[in-house]
């Protein structure tokens, strides 16, 4: 891709038009193209299949004019290369069997070849790249919250026998985290090489620690990620839910991004924030259940406050709902593209 991007300046601090756009979850549900292709295929069947994957990665341009595309995997296909059954059924969120509960199971868990288990995501992204006129987004789940879903079993509202864990066997848990971190950073590296223009590791569970349990059980192992990937110069996003409660723990990382939720005002965030790493988000999805001028006023507030930042990248503050209006999402892009720096 030799064209110019919006979204890479952003990364780099020195985009000088409107900010780029881009949405979390953009190949999801909320799109009827994703929906038909869906009841084709099981979730994890358009996981596993480059063919799909690619398809599936571009279904949102076929509507949306958005500056960056994102390659459609899920978080968990680590904990498959990890010997654990995954499985997604409706309404439940993902199941992860058996789930952790021995420290013997840790202990035991295998060294995988993530090259050779996840090469169908490369295959993917080298697919994808050849039709993408946008740059391409590869990224990983942060290790504690891959760690919270093989603990939990699936989806959990406060992650309880995570926390437990975490503070009963703090060093079983740590090699769990290492175990996931290792697997991290070959699988992102293996992107990179197939062709992704950008990372982005989500921490979409950080929201349930303290201070004292995201230096201890967080922060570290995004550490050694970013440390990995910075011989490649390819740009970092580092996604946290919960963001503002350790923003400076997080902008210690000195990731190219930090991507926040709705829970504090970005240009707030600026002033604490070099103006060379750039800032991505924050709209609260729920926005877009509103009519479109409430959207378009929302996103409108985001967008002056943030008006000539160069190193600003408009998203959701967390991905977008599965039952979202597709015109409200279309009425968000439309009200970012038209806006005059
Ligand atoms: O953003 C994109 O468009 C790229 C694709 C993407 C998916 N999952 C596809 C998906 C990405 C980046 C993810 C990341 C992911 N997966 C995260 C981190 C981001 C976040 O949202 O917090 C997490 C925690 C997961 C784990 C996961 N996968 C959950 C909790 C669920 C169930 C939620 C739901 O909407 O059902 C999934 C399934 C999933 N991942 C779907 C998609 C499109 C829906 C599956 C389906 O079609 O039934």
């Amino acid at each position: 891709m030799s064209q110019s991007s919006s979204f890479l300046d952003a990364l780099k601090g020195k985009n000088v038009g409107r900010p780029p756009i881009w949405i979390m979850r953009q190949a999801g549900r909320y799109l009827p193209s994703y929906r038909d292709l869906r009841s084709k295929y099981s979730f994890l069947e358009m996981c596993h299949e480059p063919d799909l994957i690619a398809q599936v990665t571009l279904l949102p341009f076929q509507e949306l004019d958005l500056d960056a595309a994102i390659i459609f995997s899920d978080i968990l296909v680590i904990a498959e290369a990890l010997g654990f059954k995954v499985e997604f059924h409706e309404g439940t969120g993902p199941q992860i069997t058996p789930p952790i509960t021995t420290i013997a199971q840790i202990e035991n868990l295998p060294t995988p070849d993530i090259r050779s288990l996840l090469s169908y995501v490369a295959r993917g992204i080298k697919q994808a790249k050849q039709q993408l006129n946008v740059p391409l987004i590869g990224f990983c789940g942060a290790p504690f919250t891959v760690a919270s879903y093989l603990i939990e079993g699936g989806t959990s509202r406060d992650l309880k026998k995570t926390k437990q864990w975490m503070w009963k066997h703090p060093d079983s848990f740590h090699q769990l985290l290492e175990k996931i971190t290792q697997c991290s950073i070959d699988y992102l590296l293996m992107q990179i090489e197939a062709g992704v223009q950008a990372i982005q590791i989500f921490d979409s569970w950080a929201h349930v620690h303290s201070p004292a349990s995201f230096e201890a059980f967080s922060k570290p192992y995004l550490i050694k990620i970013l440390a990995a990937l910075k011989h490649t110069h390819i740009p970092t996003i580092v996604f946290s839910r919960g963001s503002f409660g350790f923003i400076d723990s997080l902008s210690s990382l000195a990731p190219s991004c930090l991507s926040v939720d709705w829970n504090g005002s970005l240009s707030g965030l600026r002033s604490s924030i070099p103006s060379s790493m750039a800032l991505q988000g924050n709209l609260d999805p729920y926005v877009l259940y509103a009519d479109i001028p409430t959207i378009q006023k929302q996103a409108g507030a985001i967008l002056t406050s943030m008006q000539s930042d160069p190193a600003f990248i408009f998203n959701l503050g967390h991905g977008v709902l599965p039952d979202t209006p597709l015109d409200s999402v279309k009425a968000l892009v439309e009200t970012v593209k038209n806006r005059e720096k």
